[in-house]
């Protein structure tokens, strides 16, 4: 695993675009799976402007959604799918043979994790996942206690995501279940930016750097990644020992 600071979250973003755009140029028909939320949202928004301006084909591109917030519909504004359309699909016209993103109204939900097993493993795997990681150390919807060996599942959310979760919608929701990508998907896949920005992160990218890898604190599993990379700006870095 590797560590990258960056002076703050424009640079950290615009770092995270250059690499996506790198990726692709390099191999179109990459395998890309993002997380949603606050952390990739300016990485998303300079993605979208640099690739329109620079004509960066994203048509052999697959596009993996992380993960949903079980019974939030698609037109939400805080679901993921609402996020991933409005920031990057759209605007990068992804085609929707493109686009696989959980259905978090299926009335088979643990049909629509065998789904996305099989079309990940049809693909070769994922080329790329950039994940962000929460206030309890979950990446996706993997909570603490998770098994590392999941893939894809759903899950009951622990009381922090649900409370922090509040943020993304614009009055109060019930949420109580996710669907997820499992931690099994993020050590298979070939390379993971998990990224982190704001001295709210700091106590978090200290447990996750410094603390005992285990299920207590999923994110840590990070560090059992050889292509993982932690890319944090310097506020999200601050408690670090030196
Ligand atoms: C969202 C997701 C979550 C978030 C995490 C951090 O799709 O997978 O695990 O990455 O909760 O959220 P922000 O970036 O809003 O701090």
């Amino acid at each position: 695993m590797l560590l990258t600071i960056y002076k703050d979250y424009d640079e950290l973003s615009a770092h995270v675009a250059s690499e996506i755009i790198a990726l692709v140029n390099n191999k179109p028909e990459a395998v890309l799976c993002f997380a949603s939320g606050d952390t990739p949202r300016l990485s998303c928004q300079l993605l979208a402007a640099r690739a329109i301006k620079e004509k960066t084909d994203f048509s052999k591109c697959t596009f993996i959604g992380l993960d949903e917030w079980v019974g939030i519909p698609p037109e939400n504004e805080g679901s993921c799918r609402f996020f991933f359309e409005s920031l990057l699909l759209k605007p990068l016209n992804f085609a929707s043979s493109q686009i696989h993103l959980f259905d978090a109204l299926s009335t088979n939900p643990l049909q629509e994790c065998r789904k996305m097993d099989e079309l990940i493993l049809a693909k070769g795997g994922i080329d790329l996942m950039i994940v962000g990681v929460g206030m309890n150390g979950h990446i996706g919807f993997n909570e603490p206690g998770v098994s590392f060996s999941n893939y894809s599942h759903v899950i009951d959310l622990d009381e922090t995501t649900i409370s922090v979760g509040q943020k993304y919608f614009k009055g109060p929701v019930v949420l109580m279940q996710g669907i997820t990508l499992g931690l099994k998907h993020l050590v298979e896949s070939k390379k993971v930016f998990l990224i982190a920005n704001g001295s709210k992160k700091a106590e978090v990218i200290k447990k996750t750097i410094e603390s005992e890898i285990s299920n207590d604190f999923p994110a840590t599993i990070i560090r059992n990644h050889p292509q993982g990379v932690v890319m944090v700006d310097e506020a999200a870095a601050s408690l670090l020992s030196k």
